[in-house]
């Protein structure tokens, strides 16, 4: 393989992997690369995870802090967590070993706004920055570097951290180069200046990354492909949500309350967010603009199909075969993706400014409007609430989409009360489950609670939530948002005794026992 690091002189720090992780302490905080199984470095984790093994067989501690910009791969996440390597891990994960060691409390997890990681960081409130391991695609003549599959905070990183290790992945196509906007304008308060992104196409920064030649202390060169995991098929429910969602936008367009080519769409991880994009496929618009932050499969159709005809994000969080169909076609999609920095792409000044209509998938959402996207029975984590914060706060229209029902049906995603609050009652506007949709939209609580129940609720569920609601306005404090305190969770305390919520929600009372039944620990990996 030729080389790709054409500065004469950084060649010259070019090492094995075994020898770049050699450069990382125990307890050291290390700033990698890597969001949602794109742009992760893939060799140096490994080896730096062998050596804590080794470490620890000696009776030695070895563990780091693990910041990243989402969510990464096995051969980062999974391979430090099975090492027992990692003593804090932040902003987003969703590695199954990751997730069950920090389930059972060995591993601590910080769970932040995905567009407030790079200022914490020039804050200070996260520490200090030791190591920055950062996959570029090429390392330019001047020294400048060509980023990869994902930007997230690598440029933070990069400026940041005391050294910087890089992995240099042959596997990543040059022809990314062009497509990334790199934007070195941010600054703290009170020297913040207004970020001048007007049109999800504008360009604002560099092509590259910048980094001082002597911060780089070791350079690694893999040639080995990123790794996302496919997305589940297109079924029944989630074309039913896309229809709900697409009907929807329609009529705000007849209503003359959103423009004819609607506005910058954000679409959120998983597999419910892949579908809604799929159904976009199949609605007349084209020609519209995408202000989001990591691109699945979806959104290559609509570029594809001419729907999109730009779409701006800070990552590729694509299946293996939609990887393959975007490099076949790289020179096509280039010209029509735009890659930045995820503090610029998560931009609330920005999301707020351009008017983006964000859809975001979720765990639960309660009768009045609240919704848990990252926690299953109030204390384990799932993934991580990501971007979806950033979006739904700021967003114009803010939607969540989720199946009515979850594990079989035996679980309602519609309940009482969220046992996690990720997203309150004032930014969630409207709910879309494939039972159909409950515009909340200026709307009071209790009117909120019966459109929930009408419209989103699954038909077995929907008389235990109208009788608790129901009650609830006969027998709570207060009426402006009435709960039955000793019984909200009652439903999840039925699932964790007996597997399921279904029962009366009256006879619930009688469930607040020490569970019998949990849910398996280790789930599925889900960006
Ligand atoms: N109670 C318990 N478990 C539930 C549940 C509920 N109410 N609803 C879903 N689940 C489980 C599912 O059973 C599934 O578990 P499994 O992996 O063991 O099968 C898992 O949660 C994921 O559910 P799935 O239906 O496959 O949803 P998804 O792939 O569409 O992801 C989220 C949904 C909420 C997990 C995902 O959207 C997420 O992590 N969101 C937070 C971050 C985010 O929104 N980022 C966007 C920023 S741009």
């Amino acid at each position: 393989m030729s080389s790709r690091v054409a500065n004469p002189a950084l060649r010259s720090k070019i090492m094995t992997a075994e020898d770049a992780a050699a450069l990382i302490n125990h307890g050291d905080n290390v700033g990698m690369s890597g969001f949602t199984g794109a742009g992760y470095p893939k060799a140096v984790p490994k080896a730096l995870a062998d050596r804590m093994t080794a470490a620890h067989q000696r009776g030695d501690d070895f563990r780091v802090g693990v910041w990243t910009g989402a969510s990464t791969a096995p051969e980062l996440d999974g391979a430090l967590a099975e090492a027992d390597g990692v003593e804090l891990r932040l902003p987003y994960q969703s590695d199954p070993i990751s997730r069950a060691k920090i389930n059972a409390g060995t591993m601590e997890y910080i769970d932040v706004h995905l567009s407030h990681v790079a200022q914490m960081t020039w804050e200070g409130f996260l520490g200090r920055l030791d190591v920055a391991l950062v996959e570029v695609a090429a390392v330019n003549e001047d020294g400048t570097l060509l980023p990869s599959a994902s930007v997230g905070n690598n440029k933070t990183w990069i400026d940041q951290a005391d050294k910087v290790i890089l992995e240099v992945n042959a596997w990543q196509r040059l022809e990314l180069e062009g497509m990334h906007d790199i934007y070195y304008g941010t600054a703290l308060p009170p020297h913040r200046k207004p970020v001048m992104i007007t049109d999800a196409a504008d360009r604002i920064g560099d092509p590259f990354f910048r980094c001082p030649p002597d911060k780089i202390i070791g350079i690694v060169e893999t040639d080995a492909p990123d790794r996302n995991t496919a997305f589940k098929a297109l079924d029944d429910d989630s074309k039913a949500i896309a229809g709900h969602l697409m009907d929807f936008l329609q009529s705000e367009v007849r209503a003359g309350r959103m423009p004819e080519k609607l506005l910058p769409l954000q679409s959120g991880v998983g597999n419910i967010a892949n579908a809604v994009l799929a159904g976009l496929s199949e609605s007349p618009w084209k020609g519209l603009q995408a202000y989001t932050e990591v691109l699945q499969d979806g959104m290559l159709d609509l570029i594809e199909n001419g729907t999109i005809e730009v779409a701006s994000a800070t990552a590729f969080s694509l299946s293996p075969e939609g990887v393959q169909r975007f490099n076949d076609d790289i020179d096509f999609f280039s010209k029509r993706i735009i890659m930045r920095p995820q503090e610029i792409s998560n931009h609330p000044e920005v999301i707020r400014r351009l008017g983006v209509i964000a859809s975001n998938g979720l765990i639960e959402a309660d009768i009045y409007g609240n919704v848990n996207s990252t926690h299953i029975m109030g204390s384990r984590i799932q993934n991580g609430i990501g971007g979806s914060g950033d979006f739904a706060r700021n967003a114009f229209l803010s939607t969540f989409v989720t199946p009515s029902t979850a594990k079989g049906g035996a679980l309602s995603c519609i309940v009482p009360m969220v046992t996690h609050v990720d997203h309150t009652e004032h930014d969630v506007q409207v709910l879309i489950t494939e039972q159909g949709l409950a515009d909340l939209r200026g709307c009071s609580p209790r009117r909120r609670a019966q459109r929930i129940i009408d419209h989103c609720a699954h038909p077995d569920f929907r008389p235990m939530l109208q009788d608790y609601f129901d009650r609830a306005q006969r027998g709570a404090w207060g009426m402006q948002t009435p709960h039955l305190l000793g019984e909200a969770f009652s439903w999840h305390e039925r699932f964790m005794q007996t597997g399921t919520m279904r029962g009366s929600s009256r006879n619930s009372l009688t469930c607040f026992h020490v569970a019998t039944h949990r849910p398996s620990g280790t789930r599925r990996e889900n960006r």
